[in-house]
């Protein structure tokens, strides 16, 4: 929502309860009250609008894992590419307290968490911020206030440092905020500057950054001068507020651009701020730890904390503790936002972060098992009023720790005997080596600076340079590949700052992409679309804004207006091509489109000289256009009919539509049964039967909030919001008594639809398995494809059902034939699994399937039972009580002749017994047993493996019992070795 906050405590209330510091024992404000505090100073003292916290999942920036910054929201502001429309894109003065993690990327602050006491891979950052608003002078000043007026922090315990400049970048010293400072009265001997390193902030390896100045609280105060201690590492002088002044874009390249306006962007850690404010010395003394630290006390039953560090803290008992604490934040907060452990990119991150916590909870603190995952209702109760989002997913959080944990205990088992037992071969000062490491690594996914603190627990260190080296291959690997052509792509379709900025300045005007909507139903049902004319605004190649591009070249096409659909909302980019008017016969293809800033940006190959002032004609490529359409609309409605079968807490968790497909993820407990998918596509089926109309309309925003149901609308969408809504006019959708968001599927979109359910023919789900435990993901197809997806579904279905009523009529005949129809069996199972069909019969035949596999094994058994029982009673008839018997016997398989075997020596115990078996391939089958009484004389194996020699076969088995095979030209010879063979040993 884009409400104020949920933190409603009245300012005066908070400012009447300080000073609070730095008296021991006086009244403390609590980490709420202090947030509250900080949001409400900007929000009714300076004017500030009060945001909610983004998640800490990146929205669509692939230079991040994870949100690490109160500032990641609002990177499209301070590049200029938010949508100029959009509520974000007005704001000129913002505040919020965000959700942060720094675990991995640029800002990574992992390896820290628990060796201090104040790093954490989650924390909160209050921040303020300036769009092209108030800068230098102003940002300090409030900050000062702030800090000094109303938290009441004595002026004497802070130093302020600023950008000492650079010379290599030709960057000079920011004397403009080292006077701002001293004309605020700090002393000027807490006034200090530093190097680009200390004072000039990046977000990543690219993107917005500029100088900063920073904000530093001496915690032992008493009138000495810390100013060297300040960013000397010292626990004592800590960094509690950074201002930065937003001036440059850091390009791919590594050149910085300057920014086409000024912002400023702050940022202060709660957590330390708390820690000075309620007079402690490390972020765990503070309410925001002691409830997790006290549950996992009362959970391992072990000593308290005690807030020792380094050496003091044997047995890494209170790092343990804090790592703990700080993890299951993280893991709390992560999940919440829809990140789940898993293997790559932030989820990989996220499964180490827990890894790491479950072997500190196992190891260090002997926690019985699901200690961690009983702490998430502690976290949920200590920032659960911040972020309500917690609250509603609990539950799942649990069941995913939980889940996680019991696999990892099991390879933390082996990994733990693997470490072992190479100590134990390891010479006495020999590295641990680093292929084990590795291996640890890659294989039993160990976190590796675990890796680091098991080995530094044994006193052992690894070989690093080696491990170095293999780290760097796996990188270089890694980065080979698809990358390379992601970055050629983006540098057409994405405009760099700079050329934004130009355009903007130069007046261009935003393309206008109203006609991509442009389209009607023709009189006998068949889709229109209405042509498009345009005119070339601007060229864009090699990061550059360009009048001409030649021919031959790949470049971005601005036009004044565009049918084209640029990649948003998750729906793919349309195709097709441009041709210049009065040019019939020249094709410009457009291979993709996208949105930059208001502007959309054509990927074309010029195959002629292209020039701004061209008029052109657009043709989109229109059954590509609408395939994605009748996906898009049906993933509406495959949303809505997933809701009403699974219920209202079932939510959208991503969506993908391409032409081909549509793929849609959302949380559900448990699996979906065949039955409910069958429902799903029903329901689905139902609307499209009724040909029900699509509406879609603008709406203000301010009006769209009052829609029941609708989810929750943030600041980056465009003001008009559009709402599609099917077979309920958006008009009575808005109406204040209106239920029609619950009865129908009602969503905000910019995508493009259907105007009628009929053509969508059908819908039929293809694929649906879960991500992770309470996420599932669902593929579905729609029209012809959906349709032959069920006919091959019922071929399917008929063969499985012809198998089923063979086997039910040859139970009781052959072995062979039973054999044959179990590959068969085996034959469609793998069929079933690899095609395209509705998921709910591929669940029904996967299952009918497993049946006949068993009816048929047991089938098999029963049938050589029979088999050699009967051959058995012939053979003891004919030989009588003899003390060997050798024979040859007709027999179908190995197993049933060594069925035979047997059997003869269970009615006639003391009689060996070999048997030939030739089959019409030309092979003898040969099974042998030895009576017991003759061992260890007599050697079944032996026997054996005479009689396949003779026939140039071989042969093995134990002294008892042994099997082999041979050729058939030797079978007399062979006959007359067993006879001579058993002879010589009787
Ligand atoms: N974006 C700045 C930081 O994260 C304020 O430190």
């Amino acid at each position: 929502m884009a409400t104020a906050s949920p933190l409603r405590l009245p300012l005066l209330a908070v400012r009447r309860s300080w000073p609070c510091c730095p008296r021991r024992g006086a009244a403390c404000p609590s980490a709420g009250r202090i947030r509250a505090a900080f949001l409400r100073f900007f929000e009714e003292k300076h004017g500030h609008r009060c945001l909610p916290s983004a998640p800490v999942r990146p929205r669509g920036d692939p230079t991040l894992l994870f949100v690490n910054s109160g500032m990641n929201q609002f990177k499209p502001v301070f590049l200029g590419t938010a949508d100029p429309r959009s509520e974000l894109a007005q704001q000129r003065r913002v505040v919020n307290s965000q959700k942060c993690v720094r675990a991995g990327g640029k800002h990574n602050d992992l390896e820290d968490v628990g060796r201090d006491t104040y790093h954490h891979t989650f924390f909160e950052m209050l921040g303020n911020w300036s769009f092209g608003d108030y800068f230098k002078e102003e940002a300090c000043s409030m900050a000062w206030e702030l800090l000094t007026e109303v938290y009441k922090i004595p002026k004497d315990r802070l130093y302020v440092t600023y950008f000492g400049g650079d010379s290599s970048l030709g960057l000079s010293a920011d004397e403009e905020c080292r006077d701002v400072w001293l004309s605020l009265g700090v002393p000027a001997s807490h006034v200090l500057p530093f190097p680009m390193k200390d004072n000039f902030w990046e977000m990543g390896d690219t993107g917005p950054c500029g100088p900063c100045t920073e904000i530093h609280y001496d915690h032992v105060g008493g009138g000495r001068n810390a100013s060297a201690l300040v960013n000397q590492g010292s626990p004592d002088v800590v960094e509690i507020w950074n201002l930065v002044f937003m001036q440059y874009s850091r390009e791919v390249e590594g050149n910085l651009l300057p920014l086409p306006q000024h912002h400023v962007d702050t940022g202060m850690g709660l957590e330390r701020l708390v820690t000075v404010l309620q007079n402690k010395r490390s972020n765990y003394d503070t309410d925001l730890f002691t409830p997790i630290l006290d549950a996992i006390h009362k959970g391992c039953g072990g000593p308290r904390y005690r807030g020792l560090v380094g050496n003091a803290d044997v047995g890494h008992v209170d790092m343990a503790y804090r790592v703990v604490a700080d993890h299951v934040r993280t893991l709390c907060v992560c999940i919440t936002d829809g990140i789940y452990p898993g293997f790559t990119g932030a989820e990989l991150v996220l499964r180490r972060i827990l890894r790491r916590a479950v072997r500190f909870c196992s190891e260090v603190l002997h926690a019985p098992h699901g200690l961690l995952a009983s702490l998430v209702p502690t976290v949920v109760e200590v920032l659960g009023d911040a972020y309500p989002e917690l609250r509603k997913s609990a539950d799942q959080v649990m069941d995913i720790i939980n889940e996680n944990e019991v696999a990892f205990l099991s390879s933390l088992e082996r990994g733990r005997r693997i470490i072992e037992r190479t100590v134990q071969q390891m010479k006495p000062s020999e590295n641990f080596p680093a292929e084990v490491a590795w291996s640890l690594y890659g294989n039993l996914g160990f976190p590796l600076d675990l890796i680091d603190l098991m080995l530094e627990e044994k006193g052992i260190h690894l070989d690093s340079a080696a491990f170095n080296e293999l780290v760097l291959e796996d990188a270089k690997r890694k980065a080979r590949g698809p990358q390379e052509g992601r970055q050629l792509e983006g540098t057409v379709v994405h405009l760099d700052v700079h050329s934004l900025a130009q355009l903007q300045r130069d007046n261009i005007p935003a393309t206008d992409d109203s006609p991509k909507y442009s389209y009607k139903l023709g009189q006998h049902g068949q889709y229109e679309f209405s042509p498009c004319q345009a005119t070339i605004l601007m060229l864009y190649r090699d990061q550059s804004l360009q009048k001409e591009v030649g021919a031959g070249q790949h470049c971005g096409v601005i036009l004044d207006r565009t049918n084209f659909y640029a990649e948003q909302g998750g729906q793919d980019s349309d195709q097709g091509y441009l041709i210049r008017l009065g040019q019939q016969d020249v094709l410009f293809p457009v291979e993709s489109v996208r949105l930059c800033g208001g502007y959309v940006i054509h990927e074309v190959t010029a195959v002629e000289t292209l020039r701004a002032g061209d008029q052109v004609q657009l043709f989109v490529d229109e059954v590509q256009r609408l395939a994605c359409m009748t996906n898009h609309t049906a993933t509406h409605l495959l949303n809505f009919a997933l809701r009403h079968v699974l219920g209202d807490s079932t939510e959208q968790r991503g969506s993908h539509v391409t032409a081909e497909q549509l793929r849609f993820d959302f949380n559900v407990k448990g699996p979906v049964t065949v039955e409910q998918l069958q429902r799903v596509e029903q329901v689905v089926q139902d609307v499209i039967k009724r040909n029900e109309a699509v509406y879609m309309a603008e709406v203000p925003l301010a009006l769209a909030r009052r829609v029941q149901g609708l989810r929750a609308l943030d600041e980056g969408y465009p003001d008009p919001v559009r709402i599609v809504s099917l077979g309920i006019p958006v008009e009575t959708v808005l109406t204040s008594n209106s239920q029609a968001a619950m009865q129908t599927s009602v969503e905000l979109c910019c995508g493009t639809h259907l105007l009628q359910t009929g053509a969508m023919e059908d819908l039929a789900i293809v694929s649906e398995r879960q991500l992770v435990k309470g996420i599932s993901r669902v593929i579905a197809v729609t029209g012809r494809q959906a349709k032959q997806a069920r006919e091959v579904g019922q071929c399917l279905a008929m063969e499985v059902d012809s198998v089923s009523i063979r086997m039910k009529q040859r139970r009781s005949t052959s072995v062979l034939e039973m054999q044959n129809l179990s590959k068969e069996v085996g034959q469609l199972t793998k069929v079933v699994a690899s095609t395209t069909m509705p998921q709910w019969q591929r669940k029904e035949l996967q299952s009918t399937l497993k049946s006949l596999q068993r009816t048929a094994n047991t089938a098999i058994k029963k049938l050589e039972m029979q088999q050699a029982e009967e051959k058995a009673q012939r053979l003891l008839a004919k030989h009588c009580n003899h003390p060997v018997i050798i024979d040859t016997v007709p027999a179908d398989s190995l197993s049933i002749l060594m069925k035979v075997v047997n059997q003869l020596c269970d009615k006639s115990p003391g009689t060996s017994v070999l048997l030939l078996s030739p089959q019409d391939s030309g092979e003898v089958l040969c099974a042998c047993q030895v009576s017991k009484n003759c061992l260890p004389v007599f050697s079944a194996a032996d026997w054996a493996v005479a009689v396949c020699t003779q026939m140039e076969g071989k042969a093995g088995g134990s002294p008892i019992v042994a099997k082999g095979s041979g050729n058939a030209k030797g079978m007399q010879g062979a006959l007359t070795t067993a006879l001579e063979f058993a002879r010589s040993k009787l």
